[in-house]
């Protein structure tokens, strides 16, 4: 159980060159003399940085905390340490820890959580955030609020900014802006022989595969995001029961119609206990809507409805995201170029006959399919980047998130899901869309998901970059995709 979240100058050094003090080379863990050790080095590191075992863990929580309980793995870091150079442990990153694939961000080896850089600071000269890669999108909102700035994040609460940053990055403001990953200045880098750097266009081919390429070239401690004027904002949530056709209207008619980015909107199904809920997100950026545009949403007979003028961290605190933490589940996704009625009702069947078939069988299950219309021009607004490995057609990604209470079924439910994800593949073919090959986004791809499927014709050059940032392959002893 350790906690380094701190210079990684030293810990990536010790992964690679850390010489074992005598009184570390044992071999039971969590004794007095590796807690010793520990100590040492926490000393050594920076009074910023804190490295714990289990007996005197006061962090232990909150350094493994993961949103999914599939990848809540416990960590059994300190006793271990002078392992790592030595029997090549495992570790794992941890930025907001909201991957629900096994072993990405969690480990049963060290946990390096990034929670200690946890600093925004807005330079209004350079139109420029720098963000700490341990912190959730919540914080850095409401950091930039009082400067009336934004950064292109997170659209509910809780996400981390460090996986979502180095995946891509879908907003609410990705129709004006693009992906997050279309708006990094610059990452601050510590290389898997321990130098850190700073790095930006000027160095083109790190940057490149730094955008969309998660953990496979170091760690990164800090985002510099580009900033944006930001003013109040109008949306929020509405949750409706028994409205699926008007739901389904709305959405395509909202796809067909609205070609305004400063508009966007996330319908999501949610199964649970036997009922279809409707969970629509509106949003606007401006303080008024154009008239017409949400009114087919509004009009709709609802459960809960909370949407007005507010702060955008207000508008994303009104989506009920954390209420399946910490029961296991797993992501999975399609990409469709086309939100049509026939896509949309096939999407309804498959999150009602999956959950009912799959109910009996497993416990506490939850089953949620989420369409996220944006403009085809949403990639437009980037440069090259790792991911997405084309910008020319302009696909939206499907969000299929299935959770449950018990470890048994995962198999199973991963078998579903890719099954599922399958079935609307060649639904949106057969309704004319050329999605065959279209990339899948990697932040909602379940774990056994192919590059080719993520990263396309992209994979060589990020396998030859990867060989040449890390030549001995310290990273492939962190989970995560893999080049
Ligand atoms: C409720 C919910 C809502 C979401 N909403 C959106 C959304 O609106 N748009 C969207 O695009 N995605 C969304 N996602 C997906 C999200 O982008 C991913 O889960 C993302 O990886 C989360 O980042 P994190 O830092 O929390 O993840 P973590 O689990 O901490 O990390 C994910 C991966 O990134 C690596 N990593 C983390 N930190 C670092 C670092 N400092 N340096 C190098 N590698 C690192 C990890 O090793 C791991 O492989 C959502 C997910 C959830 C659960
Ligand atoms: C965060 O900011 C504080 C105060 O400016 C500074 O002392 C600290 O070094 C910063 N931390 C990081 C990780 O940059
Ligand atoms: C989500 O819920 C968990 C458990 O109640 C809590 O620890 C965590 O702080 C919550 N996260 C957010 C962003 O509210
Ligand atoms: C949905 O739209 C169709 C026409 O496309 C219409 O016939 C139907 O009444 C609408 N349903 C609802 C609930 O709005
Ligand atoms: C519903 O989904 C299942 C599973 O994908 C499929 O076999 C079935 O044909 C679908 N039914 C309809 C009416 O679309
Ligand atoms: C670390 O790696 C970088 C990038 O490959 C290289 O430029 C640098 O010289 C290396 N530093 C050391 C000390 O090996």
């Amino acid at each position: 159980m350790s906690r380094i979240a701190t210079s990684f100058t030293l810990i990536l050094s010790l992964l690679s060159t850390f010489s074992i003090p005598a009184s570390c080379a044992t071999t039971q863990p969590r004794n007095v003399a590796t807690l010793a050790v520990c100590k040492e080095i926490a000393s050594t590191v920076s009074s910023a940085s804190e490295i714990w075992s289990r007996p005197v863990e006061l962090y232990y929580t909150e350094d493994n905390y993961h949103w999914a309980q599939s990848s809540s793995q416990v960590s059994d870091g300190c006793a271990q340490i002078n392992l790592l150079a030595r029997t090549q442990t495992p570790f794992g990153v941890k930025g907001g820890g909201h991957s629900a694939n096994p072993g990405f961000s969690s480990t049963t080896g060290v946990q390096i959580a990034m929670a200690r850089f946890n600093n925004v600071t807005y330079d209004a000269s350079a139109g420029t955030a720098t963000i700490g890669a341990g912190l959730i999108w919540d914080d850095v909102y409401a950091e930039l609020e009082p400067y009336n700035v934004n950064v292109v994040g997170g659209r509910v609460t809780g996400v981390g900014v460090a996986g979502f940053t180095l995946g891509g990055g879908f907003s609410f403001l990705s129709n004006q802006y693009g992906l997050t990953v279309d708006t990094v200045r610059a990452f601050e880098l510590v290389l898997p022989n321990g130098t850190i750097t700073t790095v930006t266009e000027s160095n083109p081919d790190l940057f490149w595969a730094l955008k969309g390429g998660f953990n496979n070239f170091g760690i990164v401690t800090q985002f510099i995001l580009e900033a944006y004027p930001q003013g109040q904002v109008w949306g929020g949530a509405i949750i409706t029961l028994g409205e699926l056709d008007a739901v389904t209207n709305a959405t395509a008619n909202f796809y067909a119609n609205v070609a305004d980015p400063k508009a966007s909107i996330l319908t999501t199904l949610n199964w649970d206990l036997g009922i279809t809920a409707v969970e629509v997100n509106l949003f606007y950026d401006a303080p008024t809507p154009p008239d017409g545009i949400f009114d087919e949403f509004l009009a709709m007979p609802y459960l809960t409805r909370d949407v007005s003028t507010r702060s955008f961290l207000s508008l994303v605190l009104t989506a009920p995201s954390n209420a399946t933490f910490g029961l296991r589940g797993y992501f999975e996704t399609v990409s469709i170029t086309d939100i049509t009625l026939p896509l949309l009702d096939a999407i309804v069947n498959e999150t009602e006959y999956w959950s009912t078939t799959l109910a009996a069988e497993v416990p506490g299950l939850f089953v949620s399919y989420d369409i996220e219309p944006f403009l085809p021009s949403i990639y437009s607004h980037g440069s090259p980047s790792a991911w997405p490995p084309t910008r020319s057609q302009g696909f939206m990604p499907i969000n299929i998130y299935y959770a449950w209470s018990l470890e048994a079924s995962d198999s199973l439910i991963n078998s579903v899901m890719q099954e599922s994800a399958r079935y609307l593949t060649q639904v949106a073919i057969s309704q004319g869309q050329d999605v065959a090959n279209t990339p899948h986004y990697p932040n909602y791809a379940i774990y056994d998901t192919a590059l080719s499927t993520m990263y396309g014709d992209n994979v060589a050059s990020l396998q030859a970059i990867k060989a040449q940032y890390d030549p001995d392959n310290v990273m492939a002893l962190a989970g995560g995709w893999k080049f």
